[in-house]
């Protein structure tokens, strides 16, 4: 069975949160091998000349405050993503600086622009992904207006950022108002996701997979497959910086017995090997 957003046919409806920190090329691998129905990088600069690994063909999000740059941007990219995303929710201090992310959602006028901009620049379905606001309904209806393909709500608001509890009743309200398809995002787990997929389209899992890729094929019915050496291995052969191998070392024992153990030693970790030696030796 496939499910749609636009042209872009999916397997499931169970969709990798873009996450900045966590999504790197391997880590996102990793999470489709394990039968993630669509994978997002995190947030991304169209004026960033930062080389991107795109193997997985993922959603890329965008984010920015201005159309400069997103036009040859995505003509760029255009072959090695699935789907485009725009960022108008994140909640960072520097989002607030530079006026992007939930902080542009008032100037409505500039957010229709970028829109448009990247609807006329791709083949590909073109999402957004915002927050609760007064604003929202609004951003929904120009995105239904501009031709937007689906809609991923986080319903929380900015001043709650990561924490407090989900609005689900402001969520099933976009849901009810649009006749676009809804991606559910907020405190998404293995407890509450079936419950989820009855009310909306399709959801996104973010902090529940970090470090836990096995978190989609648990789900899906699939078993345990992947551990941390196969995010090494995809990490080294992508030649990620250390300090990323590092991080993601850290979260890769939130689902190990060891976990406590494993996290001490690593802080010392200083290379590639420390942390191999550390996982073979305690695990
Ligand atoms: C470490 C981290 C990085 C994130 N980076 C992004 C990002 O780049 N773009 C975005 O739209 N949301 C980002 N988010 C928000 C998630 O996509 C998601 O909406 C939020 O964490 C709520 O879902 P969860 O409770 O399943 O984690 C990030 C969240 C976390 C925890």
């Amino acid at each position: 069975m496939g499910y749609n957003i636009g042209n872009l046919k999916l397997k499931n409806r169970i969709l990798l949160a873009p996450m900045l920190e966590p999504n790197d090329i391997a880590f996102r691998l990793l999470c489709k091998r394990e039968g993630c129905g669509l994978t997002y990088t995190g947030m991304t600069s169209p004026l960033s000349k930062k080389k991107l690994n795109l193997e997985d063909k993922p959603a890329l999000q965008l984010f920015g405050n201005s159309v400069k740059g997103i036009k040859n941007f995505m003509i760029k990219y255009e072959h090695s993503v699935s789907l485009w995303d725009f960022n108008l929710g994140c909640p960072s201090k520097l989002s607030k600086l530079s006026k992007h992310g939930a902080f542009m959602v008032e100037d409505l006028a500039k957010i229709e622009d970028i829109l448009k901009i990247m609807k006329a620049n791709t083949k590909h379905p073109v999402t957004i992904k915002i927050r609760k606001s007064k604003k929202a309904i609004e951003i929904v209806q120009l995105a239904e207006r501009v031709g937007i393909d689906a809609v991923c709500i986080h319903a929380r608001t900015v001043s709650q950022g990561y924490s407090g509890k989900v609005d689900y009743n402001f969520a099933l309200k976009i849901k009810k108002e649009s006749s676009l398809p809804i991606i559910f995002s907020g405190d998404v787990n293995e407890n509450n996701i079936q419950n989820i997929l009855l009310d909306f389209d399709f959801v996104m899992v973010g902090r529940s997979c970090i470090g836990n890729p096995n978190f989609f094929a648990i789900f899906l019915g699939g078993k345990d497959r992947v551990n941390f050496f196969d995010y090494l291995e995809l990490a080294e052969k992508y030649e990620l910086p250390f300090k990323q191998l590092k991080y993601q070392a850290m979260n890769f024992t939130k689902k190990n017995k060891n976990g406590k153990r494993l996290r001490k030693l690593l802080i010392g970790a200083k290379n590639v090997v420390d942390i191999r030696g550390i996982w073979d030796n305690n695990t």
